[in-house]
């Protein structure tokens, strides 16, 4: 017999996604084949020196860490000082993700279609009229590097900005206003290393209740309908497709990734790119994996071979 992938699983950590990578990381523990894997399990919070001591009897790491301290980089850097391969993108590439607002201007570069935005300031909370004069309502109010929508919340006035200003500078120190963009939001995962490859289409539809697809609409079972094959004219999926590779390509992605855009008439706007999306069997990238014929536990083993394979 072969011998087994003495693989570490990483998940938990500090950020306000712990929850959401935990109950991640039982998923894939669940799923991955105990006739191939030996696995480990590694808290980021709390597990991180015995990480480094049992380096050497490691050959790959499954980083299952969503948000700050796991998906911007930092582990990834802590990995390679270790010499551990991990799935997915390397340091420079998490760290780019992670900052929306240097996302966005290297989408633009690339020549992709994003909502316009501004910087906010700590002052514009006192005073957000400013932020308005180069920004049409509604707005969203996102801190840059956050997942999962925490802290994001829409303004229609000003007084609502305020108030999002506040919430948001209440999760980090950078904060940025963008347009609201009405549409159908849709989210497009890439697969490979070298060569990439964009999957179905997932469609995302919030319930009525919902402003936009927060927290909850997220995790609350049945708060969203998801579609996959998403139903859109072949022209508007090979144009997503092709944004989501090109998103990948000048975010400098490796191994996989997922793009969330929303469609709106003739435009499709990038919002955002996840380097390390969420992983339970029914989320987002594994459901456009099984559309795509890759079941969850192959999908897995599909990461884990392009973590193998090096850069
Ligand atoms: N400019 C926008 N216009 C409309 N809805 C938005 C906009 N930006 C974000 N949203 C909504 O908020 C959700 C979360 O935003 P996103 O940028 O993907 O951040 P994250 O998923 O990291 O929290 C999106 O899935 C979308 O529903
Ligand atoms: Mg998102």
């Amino acid at each position: 017999m072969e011998k087994k992938i003495r693989l570490a699983l990483i998940a938990g950590g500090k950020s306000g996604e712990r929850e959401v990578s935990l109950a991640g990381a039982n998923g894939v523990e669940k799923a991955l084949n105990p006739e191939k894997y030996e696995v480990r399990r590694y808290d980021a919070a709390t597990d991180l020196a015995r990480l480094a001591a049992d380096a050497g009897k490691i050959d790959a790491a499954f980083v299952l860490l969503h948000g700050p301290l796991g998906e911007d980089g930092t582990m990834q850097g802590f990995l390679d000082l270790l010499g551990i391969p991990y799935q997915g993108a390397g340091v420079l590439g998490s760290a780019l993700a992670m900052d929306k607002n240097l996302a966005k201007i290297l989408y633009k570069q690339a020549g992709l279609t994003v909502a316009a935005w501004e910087m906010a300031e700590p002052e514009d909370q006192e005073n957000p009229r400013r932020l308005l004069e180069h920004l049409s309502l509604p707005v969203v109010i996102k801190p840059i590097r956050q997942g999962s929508s925490l802290g994001m919340s829409v303004a229609r006035n000003e007084e609502e900005l305020a108030q999002g200003l506040a919430k948001a500078f209440a999760f980090d120190s950078e904060v940025m206003v963008e347009e609201y963009v009405r549409g159908r939001e849709i989210t497009v995962g890439v697969l490979g290393n070298k060569e990439i490859t964009a999957l179905p289409i997932v469609e995302i539809i919030p319930g009525e209740e919902f402003a936009f697809f927060d927290y909850q609409a997220k995790y609350q079972p049945g708060a969203s309908r998801e579609v996959c094959p998403a139903d859109l004219p072949p022209e508007v999926t090979a144009k997503a497709q092709e944004i989501a590779l090109a998103a990948h390509r000048v975010l400098q992605l490796k191994g996989y990734s997922r793009t969330d855009m929303i469609v709106a008439g003739d435009s499709i706007y990038v919002l955002e790119t996840n380097t390390i999306p969420g992983m339970t069997p029914t989320s987002l990238l594994p459901q456009a994996a099984a559309a795509h014929g890759l079941s969850f536990p192959a999908l897995l083993d599909r990461l884990i071979e392009l973590a193998l394979a090096g850069r």
